[in-house]
């Protein structure tokens, strides 16, 4: 692998926070970003135990070269707890998963993990605007898109989740801050709708049980999902057998690394 060209005291530094660390793509995704960019930046994995959190960012606001830091599994909801500000999308989510460093030491948290999702779709040339859209999840990565959503102007949302009352939280809160959307927590039969989304855990690992009731996926229905590995989940692969278009994990991550390497003021 080529060394990167060159770190000096003029580079922006930037940090990703996780616990484990070693499975993380931001890095490789993001140090790639810059470099295309001929940006003199960089981001580095930094293993943090949620014990050690606070002190962590405590440490880091200090830091006066540090640009930004960017937040994944197991500290997007605590760390929200220990910014200065947060942005509209991350008060909505109630979690952060990227903060930009200001000038003056204070700490701003962002979340664009829905934006991320969204732009993806984009660019694959769907929309969900003025659409039906039922996603199967209400963890942290569901929350995000389930508010941009309805914030792209989503018509219908439906929230399926093994834990019911996440699913209908979830959809209070949405309905409360986008009342044009009509969301629901609902059943796992995605009939009626025109993009169905997995945005659980489930197709990660072998032997996983589906997430939603594939036997009533048909065209045109497009099928998306937020897991990144195995590229073609088990819900792509009943989706695709019955002739509905797909859209797989990667754009989500592609696109968001250019909002998280922007919003923090790397590039
Ligand atoms: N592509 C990207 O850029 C990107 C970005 C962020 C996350 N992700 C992916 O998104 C997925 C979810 O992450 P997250 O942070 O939202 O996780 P999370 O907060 O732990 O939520 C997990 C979700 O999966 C459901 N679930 C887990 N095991 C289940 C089972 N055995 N049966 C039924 N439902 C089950 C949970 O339901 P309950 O509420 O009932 O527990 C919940 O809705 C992960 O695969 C992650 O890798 C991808």
């Amino acid at each position: 692998m080529q060394p990167r060209a060159s770190i000096s005291g003029h580079t922006a530094i930037t940090v990703i926070l996780a616990h484990p660390v070693a499975h993380v793509r931001t890095p490789q995704a993001m140090n790639a970003h810059f470099d295309s960019l001929g940006a003199d930046a960089v981001l580095v994995p930094l293993h943090v135990l949620p014990e050690d959190l606070a002190s962590v960012v405590e440490g880091l606001r200090r830091m006066r070269n540090l640009r930004g830091i960017v937040v994944t599994v197991p500290h997007k909801e605590a760390i929200a707890r220990l910014c200065d500000d947060l942005t509209e999308e991350a008060r909505q989510v109630g979690a952060v998963n990227v903060i930009r460093h200001e000038t003056d030491g204070r700490l701003t948290g962002g979340q664009f993990d829905g934006e991320g999702f969204v732009a993806g779709l984009r660019g694959a040339g769907h929309d969900v605007a003025g659409r039906a859209v039922f996603m199967a999840g209400a963890g942290g990565a569901a929350a995000g898109l389930a508010f941009a959503f309805a914030r792209h102007g989503a018509a219908r949302l439906t929230i399926h989740n093994r834990t019911a009352s996440k699913a209908e939280d979830l959809a209070a809160r949405v309905r409360a801050a986008y009342p044009g959307c009509e969301t629901r927590a609902g059943g796992a039969d995605p009939a009626g709708h025109d993009v169905v989304v997995n945005a659980t855990s489930l197709g990660m690992h072998a032997g996983d049980a589906l997430p939603l009731d594939v036997a009533r996926l048909a065209p045109p229905m497009l099928a998306a999902e937020v897991i990144m590995a195995p590229e073609v989940t088990p819900f792509l692969a009943e989706a695709a057998r019955r002739g509905c278009a797909t859209h797989g994990g990667k754009p989500m991550l592609a696109a968001q690394i250019a909002l998280l390497a922007r919003f923090m003021g790397a590039v």
